[in-house]
């Protein structure tokens, strides 16, 4: 075999390494000359057939054109390994340097935005706030608001009974016996918080929700001082003035009860989807103080009288919001809760 044929294969294998443009193109010239059936072992193969003075030069040219082509191959395929490292820290840089884009700061909630509208307005009203407890007694939450046990009212209210006989209210009303015994009359008080009915939950149910309780105690309370304060309250939370109209509504622990519309906001009263082309929005429930009411919180209904209402805080944050599923209000999703 002539050493030529090693020397031009070293020369066209080093070219090959020399102009390949990618790993693939390497490792292609490198089987093709050094790999396991390659031009090299080709060679090699028919090494045994040389004479024993022939095989020490051939033998010699061999492994120098073998360790040429390895090395040569190495430096390479370093250089296409430093510029991939090379292209994968500039892709990764970043600028340390740069100012921190900072802390994102939170908001209020959307509920708590309305509920302190509502506190700043009666707090300048003279209404004191009351917080009463979320576990309340069945005393507090029914018998005390006169619906005993068996009465069919207590049905409207789908309550969790704790295994202690205590239960979770399900309306704000309980506050008011806890101011009325507390604080006596003459009263006036509002009572936000939360409250739990055992509900099936949708876009318009939840089992907690909202609710502002009012209440006023005085010497000669009438419908006249209610829609007076009912008025004051919805001017305030819309910003404008309001409409109102009561139609009666039954509730055991006011007589009369109403029912309070508003004319619609949206349409002005000339009807629309809002108010179901009627031109009014049913909103709260309220009425004058039912004598058993006062009587069974120690307050003497012939020398005191009052009206109550309760807000549903929930709802009331949806109409002011435009929000059509009550299940975003709880559902903790920041990008909900960073528009407010
Ligand atoms: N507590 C009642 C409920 O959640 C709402 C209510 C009606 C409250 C009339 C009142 C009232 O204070 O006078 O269904």
């Amino acid at each position: 075999m002539p050493d030529s044929t090693l020397i031009e294969l070293r020369r066209a294998t080093l070219a090959a390494f020399a102009s390949a443009d990618t790993m693939q193109q390497l490792e292609d010239a490198r089987v093709t000359a050094l790999g396991r059936k390659g031009t090299l072992a080709q060679i090699s193969k028919d090494f045994g057939k040389l004479s024993p003075e022939q095989r020490a030069s051939v033998g010699k040219l061999l492994n120098s054109v073998k360790q040429d082509l390895e090395s040569a191959y190495e430096e390479k395929k370093k250089h296409f390994e430093e510029a991939e490292l090379a292209r994968r820290l500039a892709g990764e840089w970043i600028d340390v340097t740069l100012p921190s884009p900072g802390l994102r700061p939170g908001s209020l909630h959307p509920i708590t935005l309305i509920q302190n509208e509502i506190e700043d307005l009666f707090t300048s009203l003279g209404f004191a706030i009351l917080y009463g407890p979320e576990v309340e007694t069945e005393e507090h939450n029914f018998d005390a608001l006169n619906i005993p046990a068996m009465h069919p009212a207590r049905d409207m209210q789908d309550t969790f009974w704790l295994s202690n006989g205590h239960l979770l209210r399900t309306h704000t009303s309980p506050v008011q016996v806890r101011g009325m015994r507390e604080l006596g009359p003459p009263l006036r008080m509002i009572a936000p918080g939360r409250v739990f009915r055992n509900e099936e939950v949708d876009a318009s149910h939840e089992h907690t929700f909202y609710q502002v309780e009012g209440m006023m105690v005085d010497r000669d309370v009438s419908v006249a001082n209610l829609i007076y304060f009912m008025k004051t309250l919805l001017s305030g939370v819309f910003h404008r003035e309001v409409t109102v109209r009561l139609r009666p509504g039954y509730f055991p622990f006011v007589e009369p009860g109403f029912e309070l519309d508003i004319r619609c906001l949206i349409c002005d009263g000339s009807g629309c989807a809002v108010c179901k082309h009627s031109g009014w929005v049913e909103l709260l429930p309220c009425g004058l103080v039912h004598p058993n009411v006062l009587r069974l919180s120690g307050i003497d209904p012939e020398e005191w009288g009052g009206f109550a209402f309760g807000l549903g805080l929930t709802r009331l944050a949806m109409m002011r919001y435009g929000i059509d599923d009550i299940r975003q209000l709880q559902g903790g999703d920041l990008r909900f809760l960073s528009q407010f």
